[in-house]
């Protein structure tokens, strides 16, 4: 990506239309106002209480729900030290904030999703996302690039490694209470996943002047097994998932962190947990900044759909494969909803 493709520099110039390369085809564009239609402004995205999670039916019922109906909910009480998120965001913030020559010395390398760009971007006339991005390799270790791990500003890589490990310890519960929710050994996915991979990106959208032409992030569903988003407190709405069909905003509660089932655990579980494709969309007066967790299994792991969860009335819908060959599938391919799942699908049933 140029000095003409960064989004934060486009805007420095107020620009007052939208460079042709940002412009949706018609039917990708995002139709503002008309999701938050009066049937489905009330629809909202389940919240999970952790701190009732292992002493209540209710809150384990639903938690499955979200999962099942939604593939995605928010938790409140997660236990991580709000000042941590706080500084997390701080420091995420700081960094979009230096100059471009100072981000650019952490060049995102083509068709890689670590360092300083847009990722997912294959050819001249692919559209691009009203979004500057910033990702990094976090365990195992062995994955990390430490030419990627910026030296500004000066607390950011100690940060981003104390948020990752309170995160990881998250995501190894919730999957905990995943399993517990399908009446599964609690322990499986953690045994299952082998020395799990976690990947972090800060995305930052600028305001755009015409948010009805452009998509913050185009629509996906995540290949994680798991994703934990943190948005900036005060950006603006942003984040919408596509709910029977609706594109649904995803109103933030403060302190709160959303939670999404990836690829992996719709896999895993036959389909009955789902990945469900989303998307973000920009505002007209406000930037937004997200963080973004991915946990996933190690790449030498092999994959399908739990026996536990297969039978006549559920006859398995995906192949076994290897999640590394997933994951390179994933990091190799244009964001297209739900495509890349396809990598799995079973057909002829
Ligand atoms: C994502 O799907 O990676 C992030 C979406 C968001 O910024 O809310
Ligand atoms: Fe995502």
């Amino acid at each position: 990506v140029g000095h003409i493709d960064d989004v934060q520099e486009l805007k420095k110039n107020k620009p007052t239309s939208i460079p042709e390369r940002f412009v949706r085809d018609m039917i990708e564009r995002p139709k503002l106002g008309t999701v938050t239609t009066p049937s489905s402004c009330n629809l909202n995205i389940p919240v999970v209480d952790l701190s009732k999670i292992m002493n209540s039916q209710d809150e384990i019922m639903k938690l499955s729900t979200s999962c099942e109906e939604w593939g995605f909910f928010q938790v409140i009480n997660h236990g991580i030290d709000l000042d941590l998120l706080e500084k997390m965001e701080k420091i995420a913030m700081e960094f979009f904030m230096l100059p471009l020559e100072e981000k650019q010395k952490y060049p995102m390398a083509p068709g890689t999703v670590q360092g300083y760009g847009q990722a997912f971007v294959f050819s001249e006339d692919q559209k691009l996302d009203w979004c500057n991005m910033f990702a990094l390799g976090v365990e195992p270790h062995f994955i990390r690039n430490p030419k990627l791990w910026p030296t500004k500003p000066l607390d950011f890589s100690e940060t981003v490694d104390i948020y990752s490990r309170e995160i990881r310890k998250l995501c190894k519960n919730l999957l905990k209470y995943i399993a517990i929710s399908l009446e599964l050994n609690e322990d499986i996915f953690e045994e299952m996943f082998g020395l799990a991979v976690q990947a972090v990106r800060i995305n930052y959208y600028p305001e755009c002047p015409r948010p009805d032409l452009v998509l913050g992030l185009s629509p996906h569903s995540d290949g994680s097994a798991l994703t934990v988003l943190q948005q900036g407190k005060g950006s603006s709405v942003g984040l919408q998932i596509l709910k029977d069909n609706v594109w649904v905003p995803v109103q933030p509660i403060p302190n709160a962190l959303v939670i999404n089932i990836g690829d992996t655990i719709e896999v895993l579980t036959n389909g009955r947990y789902k990945s469900v494709e989303h998307r973000a969309v920009t505002h007209q007066e406000k930037d937004r900044l997200s963080i973004v967790t991915f946990y996933a299994p190690s790449y030498e792991i092999e994959l399908g759909p739990l026996p536990e969860l297969v039978d006549e009335n559920n006859p398995c819908k995906y192949k076994r494969y290897n999640h590394g060959d997933y994951s390179m599938h994933y990091v190799t391919n244009k964001l297209q909803g739900k495509k890349t799942l396809e990598f799995a699908k079973i057909y002829n049933n």
